[in-house]
């Protein structure tokens, strides 16, 4: 399963998670793979009892949980949501629901490299896509400018610290934009550089996940916070059910739950070192003396990104040992997922026989 750019495939996009596709292409059974395609924790806040009555009632949004998540994320200003995805779906109609602009007069920058499905919503809503390596400075910046900034970048884990986004705010502000920041794996930053403190501002949207660190992407539910004008607006166009109870539920404990909180980043900080360290040696070390060969490692504590001039042909060959990884949308760089102890063993056993072979 080979990338595309997105606009020859504005159907679907690749993100990893697809095993069900990959097992079949490649005729190995589900079971014998080592899935490691996503940057979702191994370790999962475990599921409590749920009462009967969440099961049975229609949810509302709970107070408990929100109250949990100001405190956790550190802001006044946040709502529920089914996911982060269902956020960067509908933030498009949202500036064109509340602003008279048209699309095509707006300029809305992304990551050149970075989760493809900001741009795709942009996109489709008509937008005028422009990219960025660096951020974009004073001179890039028109009227109305929408900044997209994922931080920490997924999968190239680079990190922009909360004083570079302050400043980027106070310019987007100035030029009456908007700035958007994806914090979906921040939870694992030490220190933390959110800027979700910052949303009472108008012009700032941030938006959270709960799948990733707490490792529960399948119960779909994930946070924006943005001014209450914003939120009242998006709570508006979402559906009457946006967020099933016993997701509401088992989140809300999860937020409260420090210990179990501090105990999942030092797993993650082991884990993920463990595996830098393993694709250090498989992969670099091979390479220290060697003639100018651009390979390297980066990423954060929930996935390793390993740049590598022959990413592709590697994935077709992990794919063919029963090894699922991300390949990045360039087709230049794997994304791992950290293994949990089991899965690490198995990985360095088949990265040693790729060694050998
Ligand atoms: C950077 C980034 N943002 C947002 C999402 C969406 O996550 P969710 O909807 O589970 O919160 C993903 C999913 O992989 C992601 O990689």
């Amino acid at each position: 399963m080979i990338n595309k750019p997105i606009n020859e495939s504005t159907t679907r996009l690749i993100h990893g998670g697809q095993l069900n596709e990959i097992a079949e292409l490649y005729s190995i059974p589900l079971k014998k793979w080592l899935d490691l395609s996503t940057g979702i924790s191994p370790i999962s806040y475990p599921i409590p009892n749920i009462p009967e009555n969440i099961w049975q009632q229609l949810p509302q949004t709970s107070d408990g949980l929100i109250e949990a998540a100001k405190r956790y994320y550190c802001t006044e200003n946040i709502n529920a949501t089914s996911g982060s995805q269902a956020v960067i779906a509908r933030l498009p109609n949202l500036y064109l629901n509340y602003t008279n602009k048209s699309p095509s007069q707006i300029d809305v920058w992304l990551p050149e490299v970075g989760y493809k499905e900001h741009e795709r919503s942009w996109c489709d809503a008509g937008f005028n896509i422009k990219h960025y390596n660096d951020l974009p400075s004073c001179e890039d910046l028109t009227l109305y400018s929408i900044v997209v900034v994922i931080n920490p970048n997924n999968p190239t884990g680079e990190l922009h610290q909360q004083r570079t986004l302050t400043d980027l705010l106070k310019k987007i502000e100035a030029l009456s934009g908007w700035l958007v920041v994806d914090e979906a794996f921040m939870d694992v930053i030490q220190p933390n550089q959110s800027i979700i403190h910052l949303t009472e501002n108008k012009h700032l949207f941030v938006l959270r996940s709960v799948g990733k660190f707490f490792g529960l992407a399948g119960i779909r539910i994930g946070f924006l916070s943005a001014n209450q004008y914003w939120l009242e607006k998006l709570k508006a166009m979402a559906s009457p059910w946006e967020v099933n109870g016993p997701a509401q539920f088992i989140t809300e404990q999860a937020l409260n739950n420090h210990q179990w909180q501090s105990r999942q980043q030092q797993t993650l900080i082991t884990l993920s070192t463990q595996l830098e360290e393993l694709l250090t040696t498989t992969f670099l070390k091979p390479f220290n003396k060697g003639e100018g060969i651009k390979i390297s490692i980066s990423g954060c504590g929930l996935f390793k990104t390993l740049i590598h001039p022959q990413a592709t042909e590697l994935f077709q060959s992990f794919c063919r040992q029963g090894l699922y990884v991300r390949l990045c949308d360039e087709n230049n760089a794997l994304r791992f997922g950290i293994p949990n102890p089991k899965q690490y063993k198995i990985l360095a056993k088949l990265l040693a026989q790729h060694c050998h072979s």
